[in-house]
């Protein structure tokens, strides 16, 4: 995809067509929008103002110009800030113009960024790319014939004074959809294919691409390491696991952010498989977590901001066989504690509690962020367009909020409460993986808080509510969404400030 910024005299813009976005309910055509307007007598205000264009979110309609304009398409993109906190409406409304100009096979279209209230120039221009990019994005690897209607030019226009400001911001949108477009990548990727050899070497070739050092943990170092809930969830299926490392190191002076992302290949439940089909279905996405973390590591090797990251990723496949863990085990963490296991289909938060407990112990972390599609009770109460949010560092957590709000991934409070911490307690280990049904989001939260080491800040996000969509949506596209690697990037964007 080529892309291009243009700030220059609107007469020499070439495009198949030209897109100006329109707020739902206002007619007012303003600044480069109304130039173009002015140029085709009015033609476009008399459009909205006719309100056979009604400019409701995600509608799209374009009109020739014939011989009236230099480029032979005016589109007009509306949108609907309603009661929006975020600038999704702007992401969703460039993605539907541009996938709607992509189908009737025009290549190179220029969007015109609009201003939004409350909302900055470089804040819009970002969204509007990533809304581009994000939407245009296809998972062809595997069609006989993938689709040949190709859109390869995106030109950003602004006005001449913000030329400077809009490159960068365009850059920024760009180096971000690389990495959500590789977290879609993975994990669109069923799970014949993507098997945890497979995505440890995915992992060690990219951060390889970008200068991120990266290390991966084969099945002797799990063992040798003591990773004993990674080993565990992984023993009854026949690939083996693995555990990829990175760090990016950016000074001592600077605070270090460790990640973790689950890495489940493909999760059946273990022993006690799932019993229905549909549930199964999704579970090749149960990496969304690790994908999420590899896109945000990818980014930040582009990007190289102030702020040390380390991230470790456990993958496996949660497997039923005569080898596999069962209800009623007990194994050995990394951190020692001993871990009586209830439930096989629990197994996110064993391999997510070795993966911290080891990136604590080699690295000084000083926040500790892990990422997981880890309950089904976070679909029910959080899903589908809310990350659920727990954690011990109420700034930390308001960050994360901000972050989610600037990244069109808003959050959900859940609480860790103290209540229910009886409920992953056991009379046989240190800690059990589960209670018998009940809050199970708030105790898979408080299962995992027990392997945060003391003083460090920390916060759970659990992305089973958006790590996977069902319908092709706009910019969030069908299967897996890349979900949580904007809210990252742009947490630690601003922790780097
Ligand atoms: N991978 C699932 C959670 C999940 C559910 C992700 C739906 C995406 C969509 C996880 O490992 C799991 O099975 N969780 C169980 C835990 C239960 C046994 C306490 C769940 O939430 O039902
Ligand atoms: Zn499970
Ligand atoms: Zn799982």
């Amino acid at each position: 995809m080529k892309i291009e910024v243009f700030c220059e005299d609107l007469a020499g813009l070439k495009a198949g067509a030209v897109v100006i976005f329109n707020e739902k309910g206002k007619v007012a055509i303003r600044g480069l929008a109304n130039e173009i307007n002015r140029a085709i007598d009015g033609k476009i205000s008399d459009l909205i103002e006719s309100e056979e264009f009604d400019s409701a979110q995600d509608s799209f309609d374009y009109f020739f110009t014939f011989d009236k304009y230099h480029i032979p398409r005016i589109g007009l993109a509306g949108y609907d800030m309603k009661e929006e906190a975020t600038l999704n409406p702007i992401r969703s409304a460039a993605a539907r113009a541009v996938k709607t100009l992509r189908a009737k096979k025009i290549k190179k279209v220029a969007l015109i960024v609009p201003t939004v209230k409350g909302w900055e120039m470089p804040d819009v221009s970002r969204a509007v790319m990533e809304g581009a990019l994000l939407g245009l994005y296809r998972f062809e690897k595997y069609l006989s014939e993938s689709n040949k209607k190709k859109l390869s030019s995106l030109i950003l226009v602004g006005e001449g004074k913000d030329k400077r400001t809009l490159e960068k911001a365009v850059l920024l949108g760009e180096m971000e959809s690389s990495g959500v477009r590789l977290a879609r990548d993975v994990g669109n990727e069923p799970s014949n294919v993507l098997t945890p050899v497979n995505f440890a070497n995915i992992v060690r070739k990219m951060m390889n691409k970008v200068n991120v050092n990266c290390d991966v943990l084969d099945h002797n170092d799990i063992k040798k390491e003591g990773l004993g809930l990674l080993q565990g969830v992984a023993q009854g299926s026949d690939e083996p696991p693995r555990m990829a490392v990175m760090s990016y190191k950016a000074g001592k002076k600077y605070p270090t952010v460790g990640l973790v992302g689950k890495g489940i290949t493909f999760d059946s439940g273990g022993i006690v498989i799932k019993p229905d089909y549909s549930g199964l279905f999704d579970m090749k996405r149960d990496m969304a977590g690790a994908a999420a973390v590899l896109g945000v590591m990818y980014i930040v090797g582009q990007l190289r901001p102030k702020i040390n990251v380390v991230a470790a990723l456990p993958m496996a496949e949660n497997m039923p066989s005569g080898k596999s863990f069962k209800p009623g085990d007990i194994l050995i963490s990394y951190s020692g504690k001993s871990v009586e296991i209830f439930h096989t289909d629990a197994e996110g938060r064993l391999i997510m509690a070795d993966a911290m407990s080891y990136l604590q112990e080699k690295y000084p972390v000083d926040y500790l962020v892990d990422v997981a599609t880890l309950t089904g009770a976070v679909v029910r109460t959080a899903g589908p367009s809310l990350v659920g949010l727990f954690g011990n560092d109420s700034r930390l957590l308001e960050r994360i909020r901000k972050s989610g709000v600037q990244a069109g991934e808003e959050t959900m409070d859940f609480p860790l409460y103290p209540g229910y911490k009886k409920r992953v307690k056991s009379h046989f280990a240190d800690v059990k993986n589960l209670s018998y049904k009940g809050p199970s989001a708030i105790t898979s939260g408080l299962f995992l808080e027990q392997f945060v080491n003391e003083g460090v800040k920390w916060a759970h996000l659990d992305i089973a509510s958006i790590g996977t969509q069902t319908g092709e949506g706009t910019y969030r596209t069908r299967g897996a969404t890349g979900g949580g690697v904007l809210l990252l990037t742009n947490l630690l964007l601003g922790m780097a400030k």
